[in-house]
């Protein structure tokens, strides 16, 4: 069963294709951003499942970059003990772990001022960002180098970066967000400048893993097209991005009309345009979907989100309807 196969990336190597997708799960009620007791129960519980790859939800790089007072946050140094004791937990267990790096653009929730590329809201009900002036622009790419670092100092064994979702990357990549008329506005290599600066100022540190999640569909006419993603996941590959975790959606309030693996042709079309690994998320379910996925080259990794809130041990379920060999933890030998 390809699904249970190792797969090695970037020195790093998973001891079969399943992923958590990084899930936000507010929990920072004292608006800390440090790591709670939740985060420390329930990420390990995924590893004692088996998963092979953890990744940590969107964790802000700036405390303005939040999408809610309650996330998780990587802006402080105050925040690598909580999460290199995560690290540990998770890794202890036989997972490796991963972070989202984030910052929610004109999208955050706070009473605060929000920022953006452009001083466009993302909808009639939300508030209008400040166009950020290209002194913010240079120290947000700096929040996201200074989280990088953090991250590594605590020890995870993976890195994405969230583009996806209509948040401050995708808003500078988008079309639909960006109307900036200086160089990090206008043509699409003005577009992913911000991006691109960010990607350099971390891989001059750190050589392992390093994910970016787009949102490769943005469902609308003047909006990127798959072609235009193909074009920034060339650059991304050139810049030694490892894989594309590829999402769709949530730029501009649009309709996604979803279904099982919908967003499994966006993982395939980059894979195979660019030879980039490729990741696919979103209404994977069934264990023999997702094999498929493997087994046909659609993509390299199988995120799950939602499945693995209500299975924790989804691998153990999938490897008993494939028929496919899954090692026990050795305290639950007796009980597998
Ligand atoms: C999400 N999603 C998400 N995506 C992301 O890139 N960063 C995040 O922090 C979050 N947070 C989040 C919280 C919760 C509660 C849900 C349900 C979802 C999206 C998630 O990673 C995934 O892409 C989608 O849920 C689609 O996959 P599933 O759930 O259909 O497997």
């Amino acid at each position: 069963m390809k699904l249970f196969s190792p797969i090695t990336i970037n020195g790093m190597t998973l001891k079969n294709r399943i992923v958590m997708s990084p899930m936000c799960m507010y929990s920072c009620a004292d608006q800390s951003g440090k790591v709670q007791d939740w985060h420390k129960v329930h990420y390990p519980a995924r590893a004692v499942g088996q998963v092979g790859l953890i990744i940590v939800e969107a964790s802000a790089v700036t405390e303005q970059g939040r999408i809610s007072p309650q996330d998780l946050g990587i802006w402080s140094d105050e925040h690598v003990a909580g999460l290199k004791e995560l690290v540990g937990l998770v890794q202890g267990q036989g997972s490796k772990i991963a972070i989202q790096l984030a910052h929610a653009g004109r999208k955050a929730v706070l009473d605060s001022p929000i920022i953006a590329p452009s001083a466009i809201p993302f909808n009639d009900s939300s508030k209008t960002p400040e166009a950020m002036s290209l002194e913010q622009v240079k120290a947000t790419q700096q929040s996201f180098i200074q989280a990088a670092r953090r991250a590594q100092e605590a020890g995870f064994d993976a890195m994405e970066l969230h583009g996806a979702h209509g948040y401050l990357i995708n808003e500078f990549l988008s079309p639909l967000a960006n109307h900036r008329t200086d160089i990090y506005g206008g043509d699409r290599d003005n577009r992913y400048r911000f991006l691109g600066e960010i990607i350099d100022g971390i891989r001059a540190f750190w050589k392992g893993p390093l994910f970016v999640r787009i949102s490769a569909n943005e469902y609308h006419p003047e909006g990127n097209q798959i072609d235009d993603f193909i074009y920034f996941a060339e650059q991304m590959k050139a810049q030694g991005i490892d894989l594309i975790d590829c999402s769709s959606g949530s730029v501009v309030p649009t309709r996604i009309d979803a279904y099982p693996g919908y967003q499994v042709p966006l993982a395939h079309a980059i894979k195979t345009s660019t030879g980039i690994a490729t990741g696919a998320v979103g209404l994977i379910t069934a264990p023999e979907q997702a094999e498929e996925i493997i087994s046909n080259g659609r993509a390299d990794l199988i995120l799950l989100g939602r499945e693995l809130l209500r299975d924790p041990y989804w691998p153990r379920t999938a490897a008993k309807q494939l028929g496919a060999e899954l090692a026990a933890p050795k305290q639950y030998q007796r009980g597998w």
